[in-house]
């Protein structure tokens, strides 16, 4: 029986300790981004006492979606805005429907990363990240040269930057076998 139990205590520590290891430092969650000070002081800026991998992934994915709504806004303004210019509503077309896109993705993201799916989420992160440059690399298409001077660009990398520190996150998490 005492063999039995101290098997089973074991066992909870075990578990226990497995949670445990979901809180990393932030500077080392930053290490590899491309810019570190802005994933440090993003990750930070988290408001609450939660500090371990799966809250950090939940707030940057809410950072994500409040900057995603937010470049919609600023999209559908330009396409307002495009008046004749149909290379500029093109553009603005398409990128609309990269952001849409992502926004019903970030919308699914924080179950899976509640059921402890991982590498869901990451796909997630990536996909967003791939939108992101879909979006902004045909301005550098030769075949539509096509110069976006709106703030768009800018809006699409603060999307990019987040969904980097999301996706830096998640490579600390693995999803359980
Ligand atoms: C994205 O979110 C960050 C952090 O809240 C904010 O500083 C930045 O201005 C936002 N950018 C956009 C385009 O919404």
């Amino acid at each position: 029986m005492a063999h039995i139990s101290s098997l089973a205590m074991v066992f909870l520590l075990c578990v226990a300790s497995s949670y445990a290891v979901n809180t990393v430092d932030v500077n080392t969650i930053c290490k590899g981004v491309k810019n570190p000070s802005f994933c440090v002081t993003l990750l930070d800026s988290k408001p609450g006492e939660n500090r371990d991998l799966v809250s950090l992934g939940l707030y940057t994915i809410d950072v994500t979606l409040a900057n995603t709504t937010n470049t919609i806004t600023l999209i559908n303004m330009l396409i307002s805005k495009s008046g004749g210019d149909a290379q500029a509503k093109h553009h603005y077309d398409r990128c609309l429907l990269h952001f849409n896109g992502i926004a019903a993705m970030l919308k699914q993201t924080p179950d899976f990363m509640k059921r402890g799916e991982y590498d869901t989420a990451l796909q997630d992160a990536v996909g967003v990240r791939s939108h992101v440059r879909v979006c902004v690399s045909e301005d550098s298409d030769p075949h539509h040269p096509f110069y976006d001077s709106s703030e768009l660009p800018i809006y699409a990398n603060s999307v990019d930057q987040v969904a980097e520190v999301f996706a830096a996150i998640l490579n600390h998490l693995n999803t359980p076998i």
